[in-house]
């Protein structure tokens, strides 16, 4: 069988690291905390940080106690992961692979995929990745996926968005295609004088459909939550789902 493409080539590199790359980002201990509670983790404890990117949850969590691994697809973002753990003095086996092909079977006692790391590929893909998960679970396993809350999104749809970093900017224009639940996007990055375009699409979901396919994937439970940890509302601007194996 040939293996597929790894997924994000373009979107996640340089620029990506330029305008989201912080090592020693703030949000990120207070979402690790909120890992913690949301998936009842206890030090010593295997974890999975699926699509870790530079390591920000991943570092944060094996701060705490836990025997974390983490897979990307971008050899830069986890070469600055392993950077960050060693200047950390923190330990964390960090491997290049795909989210839709992992190597494990009944090996983690819990697995997350967090910060809008899901949907990057059509549904039989995005589908793949769950039951991928699930495998790679032990028996009464969980699994905690952070993704935007579709509903409230399109309550309050913004068709454009710019950060702005030191002068440089990144601008996304947005269209919301309701027939495949895609989010499609035209980035725009203007930095040292050049322009780079970068087109790409996301998955959105509602809580009914995720929880479905989590079923699907063999999930005997789900419930979702908003960012602060409480009940999924429809003002809540992330929604993140905790599946039970
Ligand atoms: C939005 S970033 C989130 C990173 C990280 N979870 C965090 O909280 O900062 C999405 C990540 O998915 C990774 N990715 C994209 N396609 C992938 C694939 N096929 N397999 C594994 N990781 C992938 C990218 O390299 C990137 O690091």
């Amino acid at each position: 069988m040939t293996k597929p493409a790894l997924g994000g080539e373009g979107r996640f590199g340089e620029d990506y690291l330029y305008f989201y790359g912080e090592p020693l980002d703030a949000s990120a201990e207070a979402e690790a905390g909120l890992i913690w509670q949301l998936l009842a983790v206890e030090p010593g404890m295997e974890v999975l940080d699926l699509a870790c990117g530079h390591g920000r949850i991943a570092n944060a969590l094996a701060a705490r106690g836990c025997r974390v691994t983490g897979l990307d697809a971008t050899p830069l973002f986890l070469d600055r992961a392993r950077d960050d753990a060693a200047a950390r003095a923190v330990k964390v086996t960090y491997v290049h692979g795909d989210m839709r092909d992992l190597p494990w079977t009944s090996q983690f006692h819990r697995v997350i995929n967090w910060h809008t790391a899901f949907g990057y590929f059509d549904d039989a893909g995005n589908r793949r990745v769950l039951t991928q998960v699930a495998h790679a679970l032990k028996p009464g396993g969980r699994f905690a996926l952070d993704v935007s809350n579709r509903d409230r999104m399109v309550r309050q749809f913004q068709s454009s968005g710019v950060d702005e970093r030191d002068g440089s900017l990144l601008v996304d224009r947005r269209q919301l295609d309701l027939v495949t639940g895609r989010m499609v996007i035209e980035r725009t990055v203007i930095r040292d004088g050049r322009v780079h375009r970068v087109p790409f699409f996301i998955r959105v979901f509602t809580f009914t459909e995720l929880r479905d396919w989590l079923l699907d994937a063999g999930f005997a439970s789900v419930e979702g939550h908003g960012e602060d940890g409480g009940p999924l509302t429809l003002d809540s601007r992330r929604m993140i789902t905790v599946a039970h194996r």
